[in-house]
């Protein structure tokens, strides 16, 4: 694979780049010339309508993201993700979270059998059959996680509120922080607390301790060790630390390297979705992202939502400058959404080497963020129309609301989504006071669907994983290793280690020695 700048299509995309940067030219002038712009440059699949129309792109520059696709054997990376091929390169592993999205599941018996197991047991939490240990009925689960064992199952279970099953509350517990656990233990009952201990790794910091403590907290009231074993299942792919810990063998569910943790809500770290919303409800989530599955790998590159999409950002980030991008659902339910994406964003992309080894001579990963809309109009909307950074915008909007009697509100909040990226695109130049000016030719996608399901979320969810997949093949990085992180937990070791002795101390730079030794001495006030 080469660099993409070695592609002769770079060259090509940085003039058409030129072009639409010219003082004189204009977003909307696009659909002068071309009335049939919404139905060239928008597109469908599932219930998922993307629409690109609003961006900086036509036939020619369209034609340049296209061949630089080609250059960078795109087609035959994404039927080697298909495929199983040991994509993850520095970890020697493929990365195949489809596979966990195929209907009749002949490649992999073990995923098809996971899946059952999951479902007789949240088919036994919801029929009462599984109870605590004084046999009472379970109403509260804890999900104990962080990172892709946590983001993705909270957001999902958040979004999919209004199919929750009645009875049964499902909580997401992360932080190291001890208020997270206590402020989440404070509602609860221990005879009728469901804890699921969720790492892939089933090392993480955050998670141990936060089990451990879980734990504890039980058996202040249940007393006996035998208990914990109606009350803590854990989902890893490492069975035996898992069994160590003190979980029952028959509550272990596994996962397999082969799926990466931002990828992995569609394994067993979606019980907790499972047990939020059902089993059947579950399997909607899966079918929705297996139809945006077969999307990606059967559709033309032309017509290929992720692939378009994911060209247009490597464009900007290349070419526009572009430092970040904004993720705006206008749909309170999806308020999580862009927390779950920037992990899922910035931990894949967020690499300055290629798959080689070398340095990047692009950029690559941007920073993603945003909120729920209309918040975000009264907020950091402003910076978007007339700041002096290029942000592209994501808007996600739903026809139907899911709320009885909510026709006229639920209008407003389109209106309001339609109208901003309006704005963003014709802004108002002729304006003569330049306080008053908004510049506009400020691009945007929007994806609508009728109504926020399983299904959809899954297609929606599919489809940025696939965006970013798109663009790491363009860079030549590894969107599946995560090498970054492991520093900063290597370090907290050590400066944990500090707290205890003064010689470990006594090595640290006097920049961290010196905040150690002040919140030490904090550490004793009342
Ligand atoms: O933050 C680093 C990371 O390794 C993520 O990639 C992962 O999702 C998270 O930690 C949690 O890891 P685990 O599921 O192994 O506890």
């Amino acid at each position: 694979m080469t660099s993409p700048i070695d592609s002769a299509a770079w060259q090509q995309l940085q003039e058409h780049a030129q072009r639409f940067q010219r003082r004189d030219f204009r977003l909307d002038s696009l659909f002068t010339d071309d009335p049939k712009r919404f139905q060239h440059y928008s597109g469908q699949a599932g219930e998922l309508l993307a629409d690109y129309s609003k961006h900086f792109i036509d036939s020619a520059s369209q034609a340049s993201l296209l061949q630089l696709a080609q250059d960078q054997d795109l087609p035959a990376a994404i039927a080697a993700m298909f495929a199983g091929a040991e994509i993850n390169n520095t970890e020697q592993r493929a990365a195949l979270h489809v596979a966990l999205r195929e209907p009749a599941n002949n490649r992999f018996p073990e995923v098809a059998e996971t899946l059952n197991k999951m479902q007789q047991f949240v088919q036994a939490v919801h029929d009462k059959s599984w109870t605590g240990y004084t046999d009472k009925a379970i109403t509260d689960v804890v999900n104990i996680g962080i990172g892709g064992s946590d983001l993705g199952p909270a957001m999902v279970s958040e979004a999919l509120a209004a199919f929750h099953v009645p009875g049964l509350t499902v909580h997401f517990v992360s932080n190291v922080d001890p208020n997270h656990l206590h402020s989440v233990l404070a509602r609860l009952d221990p005879a009728t607390t469901l804890f699921v201990i969720a790492s892939k790794s089933f090392t993480t910091l955050e998670t141990h301790q936060n089990a451990a403590a879980a734990r504890r907290w039980f058996l202040q009231s249940a007393g006996e060790a035998s208990h914990v074993a109606r009350h803590f299942v854990a989902i890893s792919t490492n069975l035996d630390a898992a069994a160590d810990f003190g979980i029952d063998p028959g509550n272990l569910f596994p996962m397999w390297d082969w799926v990466g943790g931002r990828y992995s809500l569609w394994s067993a770290i979606g019980l907790p979705i499972a047990l939020a919303i059902g089993f059947d409800n579950f399997r909607e989530l899966l079918a929705g992202a297996h139809t945006m599955d077969q999307h990606f790998r059967d559709t033309d590159l032309r017509d290929n939502l992720p692939v378009q999409l994911g060209l247009l950002t490597v464009f900007y980030t290349a070419f526009f400058n572009a430092h970040s991008t904004a993720v705006v659902p206008y749909s309170q339910p999806l308020a999580q959404f862009p927390s779950y994406l920037q992990q899922l964003y910035m931990e894949s992309l967020g690499k300055r080497v290629r798959k080689d080894g070398s340095v990047v001579e692009t950029n690559t990963g941007e920073v993603l963020w945003g909120t729920a809309g209309t918040n975000g109009q009264h907020s950091y909307f402003q910076l978007l129309h007339q700041g002096c950074e290029f942000t592209p915008v994501d808007f996600i909007a739903f026809a139907q609301s899911g709320v009885a009697d909510s026709a006229e509100q639920h209008r407003h909040l389109l209106a309001n989504c339609l109208s901003q990226s309006l704005a963003l695109m014709s802004g108002k130049p002729g304006e003569d006071n330049p306080h008053k000016q908004v510049p506009g030719n400020r691009p945007s996608t929007t994806f609508i669907m009728p109504a926020l399901t399983p299904g959809n979320l899954g297609s929606l969810i599919a489809l940025y994983e696939h965006k970013v997949y798109v663009q790491s093949v363009i860079w030549d990085i590894n969107a599946f290793d995560q090498w970054g992180v492991e520093l900063g937990k290597i370090l907290s070791k050590s400066m944990f280690a500090g707290f205890g002795n003064a010689e470990s101390r006594a090595q640290l730079d006097p920049s961290s020695a010196g905040l150690l030794n002040q919140l030490m001495a904090w550490e004793e006030q009342t």
